[in-house]
């Protein structure tokens, strides 16, 4: 399927895993004007999220099949099974919004660079970009802190880096295209930093990267 970005930049995207983190990228993509399908294994515990414009909730295969953007936001550990519940990818940009994370600090998954190389073995014919991972989920929906855009690499797949940072532009985030899949380690790197700054050096969560501009 062809990615559906209309004149007013409005995308249909399906956000898989209505936790912490999913639940907030749905908040943010519905307020920016997107339609929005969420995909839950039990739909109690996304009816928050009934309640928003432009937001439907259904199982995470039918939510995937109604979007051209898919944003995987589960743990790690469930990708495999996450992924085979989504049916046929091919042709829709899958979003990689995971950290492979264990005791405060971001791990690799065996036998892979990074955690989107893993998601794309299993998702043929998927545009893999990762993103959405380098903040705590609490400034998801709106990209400003402070008054502030938010640092936010992006990094994989050509056909789907643009459709991504379209997204991420519409939260309010400040994006950096980083370009390839060779370039994901380096945001991957990115939610290190942020989770080695929270809780080993103490910062707590309420803290994103910025670029300073002249
Ligand atoms: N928390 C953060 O600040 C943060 C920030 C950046 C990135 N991340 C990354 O984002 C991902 C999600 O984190 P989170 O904090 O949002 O976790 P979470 O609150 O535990 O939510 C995980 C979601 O994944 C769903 N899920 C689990 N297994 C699934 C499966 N097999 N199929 C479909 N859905 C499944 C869960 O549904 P059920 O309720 O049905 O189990 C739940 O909705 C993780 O990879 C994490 O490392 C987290």
């Amino acid at each position: 399927m062809a990615n559906d970005t209309t004149a007013t930049g409005s995308q249909r995207v399906a956000v898989i895993g209505p936790g912490k983190v999913g639940s907030q990228l749905v908040r943010g993509f519905a307020r920016a004007g997107h339609h929005v399908t969420v995909g839950a294994r039990d739909a109690a515990k996304a009816s928050e999220l009934t309640a928003l414009a432009r937001v439907e909730v259904l199982d995470p295969g039918g939510a995937a099949a109604a979007a051209d953007v898919v944003v995987l936001a589960v743990p790690v550990r469930a990708l495999a099974e996450a992924l085979e519940g989504l049916g046929d990818l091919s042709g829709k940009v899958l979003v990689d919004a995971t950290n492979a994370v264990s005791d405060a600090c971001v791990l690799a998954v065996e036998g892979y660079e990074t955690v989107s190389d893993y998601i794309a073995e299993r998702a043929p014919g998927a545009a893999v970009v990762k993103a959405f991972n380098t903040i705590g989920s609490e400034h998801l929906a709106d990209g400003t802190i402070g008054g502030h855009a938010v640092f936010l690499p992006v990094a994989g797949d050509d056909r789907g880096r643009a459709a991504v940072v379209a997204l991420a532009e519409s939260l309010g985030f400040d994006v950096a295209d980083l370009g390839g899949r060779d370039a994901v380690t380096i945001v991957e790197n990115a939610a290190r930093l942020w989770i080695h700054l929270a809780f080993r050096c103490g910062w707590g969560r309420e803290f994103g990267f910025g670029v300073l501009r002249p």
